[in-house]
C-alpha cells in the first residue's frame, strides 16, 4: 500500500469525516498542540541551558531532570494524540508532505539525542570539569536545542509545503 492509498483510505473513514465537519475540533486541538509545544520547549530549554552551564548552576542536573522529565513526556503524549487528530482531519495534507516526515524524523532524533545528553553532566559542577569536556557538553546542549527548534520549524512549515491544491 502506498502512502497516497493510506491517505485516501483514512480520508474516507467516518472519524475523518466527523473531525473535518465539526468546525471547532481542529482549532481546539491545534491550541492544545501549541500549549504542549510551549511545555516541551520551555522544559528542554531549561535542561539544555543548565547543561551548557548558562543558568541554574546551583541546582543539580539530577534535580532538574527529575523535575522536567515528567512534563516533557506528558506533553509529548499530548502532542502525539493531538497530532493524530490533526492527521485524521486532513490525512493528505500531512502524510503526503515531506516536511511532515522530516518533522517526525527530527522528533525521533531529538528524543534519542536528548536523553543521553542530559546524563553527561551527572552531578559534577560545570566549572569543575576539564575545558575539553565543557566544550563537548556545551556543543551537545546546543545541538539538542537546534534539533527541537528544527521540530517546531517543521511543524509550522507543514502548512506551506506539499501538495496544497
Ligand atoms: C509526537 C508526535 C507529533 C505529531 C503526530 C504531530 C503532528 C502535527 C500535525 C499533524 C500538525 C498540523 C500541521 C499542519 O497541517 O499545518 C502539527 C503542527 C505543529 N506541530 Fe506537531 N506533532 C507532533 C509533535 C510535535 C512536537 C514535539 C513539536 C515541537 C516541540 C511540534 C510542533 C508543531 C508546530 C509548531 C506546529 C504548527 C502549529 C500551528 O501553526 O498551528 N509537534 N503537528
Amino acid at each position: 500500500m502506498t502512502m497516497a492509498e493510506v491517505s485516501d483510505w483514512l480520508t474516507k473513514t467516518p472519524v475523518s469525516h466527523v473531525i473535518g465537519r465539526t468546525f471547532w475540533v481542529v482549532p481546539v486541538v491545534q491550541s492544545v498542540h501549541i500549549l504542549a509545544i510551549a511545555v516541551v520547549m520551555a522544559s528542554i530549554a531549561m535542561l539544555d541551558l543548565r547543561l551548557a552551564g548558562m543558568l541554574g548552576r546551583e541546582q543539580s542536573m539530577q534535580d532538574l531532570t527529575r523535575r522536567f522529565y515528567p512534563w516533557i513526556w506528558g506533553a509529548l503524549v499530548v502532542l502525539f494524540l493531538t497530532g493524530l487528530i490533526m492527521i485524521m482531519s486532513e490525512p493528505g495534507r500531512e502524510l503526503l508532505n515531506w516536511v511532515f516526515w522530516t518533522k517526525m524524523a527530527l522528533i525521533v532524533g531529538a528524543v534519542l539525542f536528548t536523553a543521553p545528553v542530559q546524563r553527561l553532566l551527572e552531578d559534577v559542577r560545570y566549572r569543575d570539569l576539564p575545558r575539553a569536556k565543557r566544550v563537548t557538553i556545551r556543543l551537545c546542549a546546543f545541538a539538542s536545542l537546534v534539533l527541537w527548534v528544527g521540530v517546531v520549524t517543521c511543524g509550522r512549515w507543514i502548512a506551506y509545503a506539499g501538495d496544497r491544491t
